[in-house]
Order: structure tokens, then C-alpha cells, then sequence
């Protein structure tokens, strides 16, 4: 090996090890995540679904007042029925579970920021377990709160904020590189 191609190799080492620096595994995991719609028929054990909702309730909330409750779906004529009412959660009929995020705006007016920051922990979980899920849309649409209300008996004031179907890929997707360095700024815009 002479001086140039030694030199190269150093470089191309320090650059590898300076990147890898930057990583770890969890930021690989939430460039890893991504919404997952289609699912196999496994079962997802009742102590995975709590480890997720443990995750969920991990996240940070205002004043930490964690205003938030966690409903498992399992139910098989529960997650048709969201499927069939929900235009845009018809994945839920083939999802073999669902965690449906639910807030009490009596003890926060941020329980839908908390329970957001709940949902993306859950999110991020799911991706790091291999299974996979994604948030649909509850609040802030009155139509669908009602249906999951009604659906899961949610008492007043709790509004579900999303519902989650989940499972194990059918499918091997991609992550999106929605990396924009124009978004971002410095010391002002
Ligand atoms: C507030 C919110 C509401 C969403 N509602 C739905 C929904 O009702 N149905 C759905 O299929 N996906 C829904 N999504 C998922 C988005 O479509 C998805 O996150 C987006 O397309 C980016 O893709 P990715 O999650 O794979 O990165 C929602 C996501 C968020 C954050």
C-alpha cells in the first residue's frame, strides 16, 4: 500500500467513524418508522400491546399531568366496525389490534399535545419491536370522536384524540427521507 492509498483508507475511516458517531440505535429507529397499513394475521401478545402503551405513557405532557387513557382493540367486530366507519381507517379490518389514545381536556388543554407526543412514543415502539402501525385520525373531526366513542363506550369528557392499528408487516416498506435542509433555520428565519 503506498503513502496516497494510505492516506485515503485514514480518511475514509475517520469519516465512516465520525458519521457512525452521529447514530444511534434509537435515531435509526425513528428514521426507520413508517405508517404500515397492511398486516399479517399474527397476533400481537397483550404484553407487547402494554409495552407500547408503557411507552406511550412515557412521553413527555404539560405540567406532567399525563391526561391521557389507553384502549386496547382487539376485538374483532370492533376494528370492522371503525373500518367500515372511519374513511380513512379501513385498515383497522385487518389489523389483529388497535390502541386508541384518549385525553381529558378537563385536566389539560394540552391533552392533545400530550397524547400526540404518547402516539408518536407508541409509533416508535411498534417500529422497534418489528411490528407495524399506523395514526389515524380521530380529533380534531367530531364525526369520528363520536364513532369511537360510541364504539368503545369512552365516557364524558375523554375525546380520542387517534386510533392506532397495528400488527406485523405484510410487507417490507420504506422509511421516507423527508430530510430538507431549506427548513431549516438558524438565529432567527
Ligand atoms: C395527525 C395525523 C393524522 C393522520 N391520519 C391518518 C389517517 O386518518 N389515515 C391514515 O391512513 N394515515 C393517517 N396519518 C398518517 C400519515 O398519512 C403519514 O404519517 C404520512 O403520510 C407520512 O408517512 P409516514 O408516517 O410513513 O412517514 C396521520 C398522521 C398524523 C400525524
Amino acid at each position: 500500500m503506498n503513502f496516497r492509498s494510505l492516506t485515503i483508507a485514514i480518511l475514509a475511516l475517520i469519516l465512516t467513524t465520525s458519521v457512525m458517531a452521529q447514530t444511534t440505535p434509537a435515531i435509526e429507529n425513528i428514521f426507520a418508522r413508517k405508517s404500515v397499513r397492511q398486516y399479517t394475521e399474527q397476533k400481537v401478545e397483550q404484553s407487547t400491546l402494554e409495552l407500547l402503551i408503557k411507552a406511550g405513557m412515557a412521553a413527555p405532557t404539560g405540567m406532567n399531568k399525563q391526561p391521557w387513557e389507553f384502549i386496547i382493540v382487539t376485538d374483532r367486530a370492533m376494528l370492522e366496525k371503525f373500518a367500515a366507519l372511519l374513511p380513512y381507517a379501513k385498515m383497522a379490518a385487518k389489523a389483529p389490534a388497535a390502541i386508541v389514545v384518549a385525553g381529558n381536556p378537563k385536566v389539560s388543554e394540552y391533552w392533545y399535545l400530550d397524547c400526540s407526543a404518547a402516539t408518536q412514543n407508541i409509533l416508535l415502539a411498534a417500529e422497534s419491536l418489528g411490528l407495524g402501525a399506523v395514526w389515524t385520525a380521530a380529533y380534531p373531526y367530531e364525526k369520528n370522536m363520536n364513532i369511537i366513542k360510541e364504539v368503545l363506550s369512552i365516557p364524558e369528557p375523554y375525546l380520542p384524540l387517534c386510533l392506532i392499528p397495528l400488527g406485523y408487516p405484510k410487507s417490507e416498506t420504506k422509511a421516507k427521507d423527508k430530510w430538507k435542509p431549506e427548513k431549516v433555520h438558524q438565529n432567527g428565519w
